[in-house]
C-alpha cells in the first residue's frame, strides 16, 4: 500500500528537516512547513484558522508534528503562547485527523517527568514541572486519543549539524572553538539523540504500523556536563573549558527535571535498533566539520 501524502509541520527545524530529507530518500510524497524561517509553506501552529486551512488544502494522510514553542523558559514566561502552540495546535490537528482518517505523529519530551527517579519507561507516571512539559503532556493525550492513528514519540537532547545552529551540541562546539568557556549543568540527566536517527526511526515505526507512546531517544543517559565534555574531546577542543555547575546556580525561569532520561527498550523491541549513542556519531561529525 502507498504510504500516502505526508505533511511535516516544523520542517525548518532539526527533526522536521531530517524527516523531510528521509521522506524524500524513500520516495514518499511530502510537504514541509516553516514559521519564521522560509519553507514551501508557512503556518503558525498557534493559529487555528490558518492550520485548518492548511490541512483542508493539503489533505495529508500523515501529519508529522515536529513544530513547537521549544524555549522552555519562554513557555514559562508566556504560558498563553505555550498553550496555543504546544497544546491547542496539536489538539486541533488531532481533531482534524480524527474526522478525516489521517495519522498523527507527535514529538514530545522527557520534561513530562519530574526527574526524581529516571530514566523512565513509557509506563512510568508523568508529573511535569514546567509549562512546556505540562502542555506537551496535554498534547500527548490528544494524539493518543486517536488510538491506532496516533503515535507519540518522546525524545531528548536532539542534536545534528545544522546550517543555522541552534542545538546544544553544535553551539557548544562552536563556542569552545571561539575560545569561550561553557557553564553546563552537571546534575541534569538525559539521552543525547541524533536527529537523522530519530527521523529514520519515525519512518520505520510508521512502516511497521506502530502507534501509541514510544520513547525514541539515544540509548545512553548521561549528564549534560558529561555530554559537553564528550563533544569537546571528540572535536579536539579543550574539555577543561566545560565548567560543571548546578542547575540551581543558572537561575533559569522554568524548573528542570534533573534525574530524567528515558529507557528505550520498547523502541528496540519494535525496530530491532535504536538511535546511535553520541560516542558513535560525534567522531563522524567532527571529521566532517573540523573545528580544532
Ligand atoms: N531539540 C530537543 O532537544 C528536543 C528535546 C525533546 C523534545 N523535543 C521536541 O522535538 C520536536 C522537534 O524539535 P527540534 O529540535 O526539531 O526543534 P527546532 O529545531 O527548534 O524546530 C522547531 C520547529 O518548530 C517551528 N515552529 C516554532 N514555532 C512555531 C509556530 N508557532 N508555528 C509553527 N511552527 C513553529 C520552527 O519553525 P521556524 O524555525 O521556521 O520558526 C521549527 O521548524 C519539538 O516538538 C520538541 O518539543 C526536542
Amino acid at each position: 500500500m502507498s504510504p500516502g501524502r505526508h505533511l511535516v509541520v516544523g520542517a525548518t527545524g532539526q527533526v522536521g528537516g531530517a524527516l523531510l530529507r528521509h521522506l524524500g530518500e524513500r520516495g514518499i510524497p511530502a510537504l514541509g512547513t516553516g514559521f519564521r524561517r522560509a519553507a514551501e509553506i508557512s503556518v503558525d501552529l498557534g493559529d487555528p484558522a490558518a492550520l485548518h486551512a492548511l490541512l483542508e488544502s493539503v489533505r495529508p494522510d500523515v501529519v508529522l508534528l515536529t513544530a513547537a514553542f521549544t524555549h522552555v523558559d519562554g513557555c514559562e514566561r508566556n504560558p498563553a503562547l505555550s498553550r496555543r502552540v504546544n497544546f491547542e495546535g496539536p489538539a486541533a490537528v488531532s481533531a482534524w485527523a480524527a474526522a478525516h482518517g489521517a495519522q498523527v505523529v507527535f514529538y514530545s519530551t522527557d520534561y513530562v517527568f519530574d526527574g526524581r527517579n529516571g530514566p523512565y519507561s513509557e509506563d512510568d507516571p508523568v508529573h511535569p514541572l514546567s509549562r512546556y512539559g505540562a502542555d506537551k503532556r496535554l498534547a500527548e493525550e490528544a494524539v493518543l486519543a486517536l488510538g491506532a492513528r496516533g503515535l507519540v514519540l518522546r525524545t531528548a537532547w536532539v542534536y545534528s549539524w545544522e546550517t543555522a545552529p541552534q542545538n546544544f551540541m553544535q553551539r557548544l562546539a562552536l563556542n569552545l572553538a571561539a575560545g569561550e568557556t561553557a557553564r553546563v549543568p552537571d546534575d541534569q540527566w538525559g539521552n543525547p539523540t541524533y536527529a537523522p536517527d530519530l527521523a529514520r526511526a519515525t519512518l520505520d515505526l510508521l512502516a511497521a504500523g506502530a502507534s501509541g507512546l514510544i520513547h525514541a531517544a539515544g540509548p545512553r543517559t548521561m549528564t549534560r556536563a558529561a555530554f559537553a565534555r564528550l563533544i569537546a574531546e571528540t572535536f579536539g577542543l579543550p574539555a577543561d573549558r566545560v565548567i560543571g555547575v548546578s542547575t540551581q546556580s543558572l537561575g533559569q525561569t522554568a524548573p528542570r527535571p534533573l534525574q530524567a532520561g528515558m529507557k528505550v527498550e520498547r523502541l528496540r523491541g519494535l525496530l530491532g535498533w535504536v538511535p546511535c549513542p553520541p560516542e558513535s556519531v560525534l567522531p563522524d561529525l567532527a571529521r566532517a566539520h573540523p573545528l580544532a
